[in-house]
């Protein structure tokens, strides 16, 4: 039998099939342009080109790992990714990877909360695809900006060229059997620190100052836009759950957050961005007091 690499199965137009076959698919130029395409055809035809089966149970293919990721980077224990300067060329380069693989993960999460959860309202699956449209474009300015950056010794950055960790996949297999886990702790709590994360990081640049510093910067301004809007996201279906299901939000959370051993903000808390995603007083509360 051929490798299934080189001989991939078609592609299936239903949106939730769809989800699971770009997020089994293992090149990252096919899987960004996959997941734009199928977006930009759903916006621009609707269900006729790619409708929505919000009931089926799907299963995934044996023979594509899932989730599908290069055989590069190489994965380490997040302890053993050493840390990032931005003020030499090479930590310029490493941060720009280190944030590429954490878009190139969102893809997959996004992928993900699409083809796992049967039974919910056609705009859940819809904002999870716009979602997973978007975490393909911000992956996709960071391999840009790392190919623009040369390498010692000759030649460009690429991702694949620095180790990572495999911490955001982690999360998502532990909430795998769980919606509700699923959106409290991977969009709004782990893509919710990385909107207290940028901030410091596009000072950090702003201090290198140097044009590809400030390129990266400007990288970083529209992925803290469109990352308020997944958060949003998340903040929005974890609610929708919670009502239904007869949860107190801010204590379910606390519940979920020691299951399953979330990480904790990291302060300090980018409070505006956090209120524009919709997070609610007291949950700004008990986020403060959890620091
Ligand atoms: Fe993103
Ligand atoms: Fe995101």
């Amino acid at each position: 039998m051929r490798p299934a690499a080189t001989n991939p199965p078609p592609m299936p137009q239903e949106l939730r099939q769809a989800a699971l076959h770009w997020l089994t698919e293992a090149d990252p130029s096919a899987k960004v342009a996959g997941v734009q395409h199928t977006w930009q055809a759903w916006l621009a035809q609707g269900p006729s080109c790619a409708p929505l089966d919000a009931a089926a149970t799907l299963t995934p293919p044996t023979q594509r790992p899932l989730p599908g990721r290069p055989g590069r980077p190489r994965l380490v224990p997040p302890a053993a990714v050493p840390t990032r300067s931005p003020f030499t060329p090479e930590g310029h380069a490493a941060l720009a990877h280190a944030i590429a693989h954490i878009e190139f993960n969102a893809i997959n999460l996004a992928l993900d909360a699409v083809w796992r959860y049967p039974g919910m309202p056609a705009e859940y699956y819809h904002d999870w695809w716009r979602v997973a449209a978007e975490e393909a474009r911000h992956f996709e300015l960071l391999r840009f900006h790392l190919q623009s950056l040369p390498r010692p010794g000759g030649g460009q950055w690429d991702y694949g060229d620095f180790e990572a960790h495999d911490g955001l996949w982690t999360m998502c297999e532990r909430t795998a059997d769980d919606i509700v886990a699923r959106m409290a702790l991977v969009p709004r709590t782990l893509e919710a620190r990385g909107l207290d994360a940028t901030p410091p990081i596009q000072a950090r640049l702003r201090r290198v100052g140097t044009p590809q510093a400030m390129a990266l910067s400007a990288i970083l301004d529209v992925i803290l836009r469109d990352e308020v809007g997944h958060v949003a996201i998340g903040n929005r279906w974890y609610g929708w759950l919670c009502q239904q299901r007869g949860l107190d939000p801010v204590a379910h959370y606390r519940h979920l957050v020691r299951l399953h051993r979330a990480p904790k903000p990291k302060p300090p808390l980018n409070t505006t961005a956090r209120q524009q995603a919709g997070f609610t007083a007291q949950e700004l509360a008990y986020l403060q007091q959890s620091l």
